[in-house]
């Protein structure tokens, strides 16, 4: 829950005393909301504006964890509230002693940091751990995370990023939960729980951060920091549901995005900052902005000067400023000047306080020095690192049953850039994840084949960028040695995540070439893909007979991609986004609108001459090592009322040889609106373990939180129509029935 300081109560002193010790007390529930503003104002009442701004301002801390040198004079004299990248129990509990005893008011530190999938035991990438459909999987990350960080002094993660991405050629793709609303919006929740729990004072949770407040997705061309052009009605209907979902989880702060949005940066933009999150919302935490946002106000040519940026964010309703110092720098002057009012200023503080207050802060400043040693990377958070890194896996092709793997028989050959690189499966934000602590491909099923089966290696190309044939040929006599080959490719951790966007989505440099020339030796061949964001893979898809996407699978990656390859692991996973055939149908997603011309095999429809309008592998879309039916497909009802509901069953059954899991999932269709519909919509869905012959009936209620829809006003209105089901495994495949809503 976060505090509703906005709405700072006046208290005589003596009630002040009591609710500070009821607080304190009550540390591990979330306080009332009165007794927090009773506290927040006794500070206020106390602190001088340049102290007051100084909750506003968090500054850098150094790469390797360290503190700054100006950093303990500033927090000294109250000028700074947090840090970010600071980190490791001594070095934050020295800055906070500091903090706690050296101030005239003495207001604890807000230590945050990039605690994005891990702090040193990684998990898969955001996007390979939306791939497990399993919401649970990123609960358990996001609460072993948690664990860790604050074992090292963190108690605020920059997570979790919840941006809607469309287009692959974003390098940020691979922080989200990928191209759906809904499921981005499960995921987001999924997060903002496992990081800070019931209450997020308890001792091992953290304060989360839902970013990239808003639409930073939609840069124009992929190109990150570009800008976003974006109607309300797809703010609303695609941007906005996973950042609602994090605020209904209770997630206690946001980020505002680095990009301009529809002409008014989102790092001022009161739309979005006040009358969506604070108006419509109700959201009680506190906004941080980005790294330098507020000063690149005056980049975007939004602001004419330091003290215009500052003004612009602060009323638009950024409350911490991250690093650029504009706050500290101009507010002053711009409330001599009349220009801004201290009220302005104890908005944003209230909110900061209001949350460090609620966080436990006050009472419990300190991290327990001496738990990293046993905390950080423990068996158990490894294993839990291995588990989700198996769900996350997603069978893309297995002709000829090429996998699973046998564990004994003739020499298997690990062939390419990625197979023995361990800093790539840390992904893009490796926290602080060490590399030599992560388990490569190669490592991974060498322990799993122990004596049952040598396996030789060859790299192939140099380096993942692969610019030179010259370990071609060795490779390729590798290949012709063995039985099977098992080729790693992908791309490097780098090219991808923040400022890493990529105008092609092939293999990067003469990967394909390696790919084609291991092919020669007709030897099984299982392409294992290590990336970032989905890649375009068209030969390898038809030419090679199994592919195995494991995105970045952190810390236990190899030993996970070793269980999959050998079929103690059965993937179960499915693509959170769409894969193209080529970067040109970009962008390409599966909830996409009709159109009056939807393509054909006629001329005059909306399609390429030179590629299918279909994707490479659809969204939702993943196979297994066993074989699933549904059947059975069943409304509760024929027709319904618009304020009714409806339940949908069907019948999942594994009809394989092997234990597996299957998503079935649920997409809504309409026949028309008075708004043209999406072509589909994902509206639920389930991942299920089955043994061999068994069957499980499930079911899911449509109601109108999930046939309701924004008519040509924006208002939600559930209309009146023509309604299909689709009940499937993936969003192009499935059961189908209909159903009608009638006018009440
Ligand atoms: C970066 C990222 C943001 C991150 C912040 C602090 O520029 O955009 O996601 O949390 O700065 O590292």
């Amino acid at each position: 829950m976060s505090p509703s300081p906005d709405t700072a109560a006046s208290v005589p002193f003596a009630t002040l005393v009591i609710v500070a010790v009821s607080c304190a007390l009550s540390l591990t529930r979330a306080a009332p909301a009165d007794l927090v503003d009773a506290r927040v104002e006794a500070l206020l009442s106390k602190m001088t504006l340049a102290e007051k701004l100084g909750q506003l301002q968090q500054l850098d801390g150094s790469a390797d964890g360290n503190f700054k040198p100006e950093h303990p004079d500033l927090i000294r004299k109250g000028l700074m509230g947090s840090t970010l990248n600071v980190r490791g129990a001594a070095r934050t509990n020295a800055l906070q002693r500091i903090a706690m005893e050296q101030p005239r008011v003495a207001v604890p530190l807000l230590f945050a940091y990039d605690v994005i999938h891990g702090y040193r035991t990684i998990f898969p990438i955001p996007l390979g751990l939306a791939a497990t459909w399993d919401p649970a999987v990123i609960e358990r990350a996001a609460t072993v995370s948690a664990k860790e960080s604050r074992a090292a002094g963190i108690r605020w993660t920059f997570a979790p990023m919840v941006d809607i991405a469309r287009d692959p050629r974003w390098g940020r793709i691979a922080e989200g939960a990928g191209e759906d609303p809904y499921l981005g919006a499960a995921m987001a929740a999924a997060w903002v729980r496992g990081f800070q729990g019931d209450s997020y004072a308890a001792p091992e949770r953290l304060l989360a951060c839902a970013k990239h407040w808003v639409a930073y997705g939609a840069a124009e061309g992929g190109r990150d920091y570009n800008t976003a052009d974006v109607s309300e009605r797809t703010l609303r209907e695609v941007y906005f549901p996973p950042f609602k979902a994090a605020v209904d989880a209770g997630v206690a702060t946001l980020m505002s995005a680095f990009n301009d949005l529809n002409g008014i940066p989102a790092t001022a933009n009161p739309f979005t900052l006040t009358d969506v999150l604070r108006g419509e919302w109700h959201f009680g935490g506190f906004v941080v902005s980005d790294y330098n946002a507020v000063r690149e106000l005056m980049v975007h040519r939004a602001a004419a000067s330091e003290a215009e940026a500052a003004r612009e964010a602060l009323t638009a309703g950024v409350d911490m400023e991250m690093v650029s110092r504009t706050f500290a720098g101009e507010v002053p002057k711009l409330i001599e000047q009349g220009r801004l009012s201290v009220a302005d200023v104890d908005r944003a503080v209230t909110r900061v306080l209001g949350t460090k207050i609620m966080s436990g802060l006050f009472e419990n400043p300190y991290a327990p020095e001496g738990a990293e040693a046993t905390v950080l990377l423990s068996p158990d958070h490894r294993a839990a690192a291995r588990e989700s890194a198996g769900r996350s896996f997603v069978l893309l092709k297995n002709a000829g049953h090429v996998l699973p793997l046998a564990t004994t028989g003739g020499p298997v050959a690990v062939i390419g850039p990625l197979a023995d690189d361990q800093n790539a499966l840390l992904g893009s934000w490796p926290g602080d994840g060490r590399a030599g602590d992560t388990v490569s491909l190669l490592a991974g099923l060498r322990a799993k084949l122990g004596s049952g089966r040598a396996v030789l290696f060859a790299k192939g190309c140099a380096t993942i960028a692969c610019s030179s044939t010259d370990g071609f040929d060795q490779a390729a006599a590798i290949a012709r040695q063995t039985d099977t080959v098992v080729l790693a490719v992908g791309e490097s951790a780098d090219m991808s995540g923040e400022a890493a966007s990529r105008s092609s989505l092939d293999l990067p440099g003469r990967q394909l070439d390696l790919v084609r020339r291991i092919q020669e030796a007709g030897k099984p061949t299982v392409v294992v893909l290590m990336n970032g964001r989905p890649l375009t893979i068209g030969w390898i898809a038809e030419q090679v007979p199994a592919i195995l996407e494991t995105w970045f699978a952190g810390t236990e990656g190899g030993s996970a991609i070793a269980a999959a390859l050998v079929g103690d692991v059965n993937p179960g996973g499915k693509l959170p986004v769409t894969f193209v055939r080529t970067v040109g149908q970009v962008p390409f997603y599966y909830n996409h609108k009709h159109t009056g011309r939807p393509p054909n095999t006629t001329k005059y429809t909306s399609k390429y001459l030179d590629v299918e309008s279909t994707p490479l592998f659809p969204f939702g879309f993943g196979l297994s090592y066993t074989s699933f039916r549904l059947s059975g497909l069943q409304l509760s009802a024929a027709t319904i009322p618009s304020d009714g509901s409806i339940r949908v069953e069907a019948d999942i059954e594994n009809t394989g040889a092997r234990p597996g899991d299957e998503v079935v999932q649920l997409y809504l269709r309409r026949a028309a609106a008075s708004v043209t519909p999406r072509v589909e919509t994902l509206t639920a869905f389930r991942r299920v373990t089955l043994t061999p012959g068994a069957k499980q009936r499930l079911s899911f209620q449509l109601g109108t939180a999930e046939l309701g829809m924004l008519d040509r006003r924006l208002r939600f209105v559930v209309e009146p129509g023509d309604f299909q089901v689709m009940v499937g495994t993936s969003s192009v495949e499935g059961l189908t029935t209909e159903f009608k809503v009638t006018a009440r």
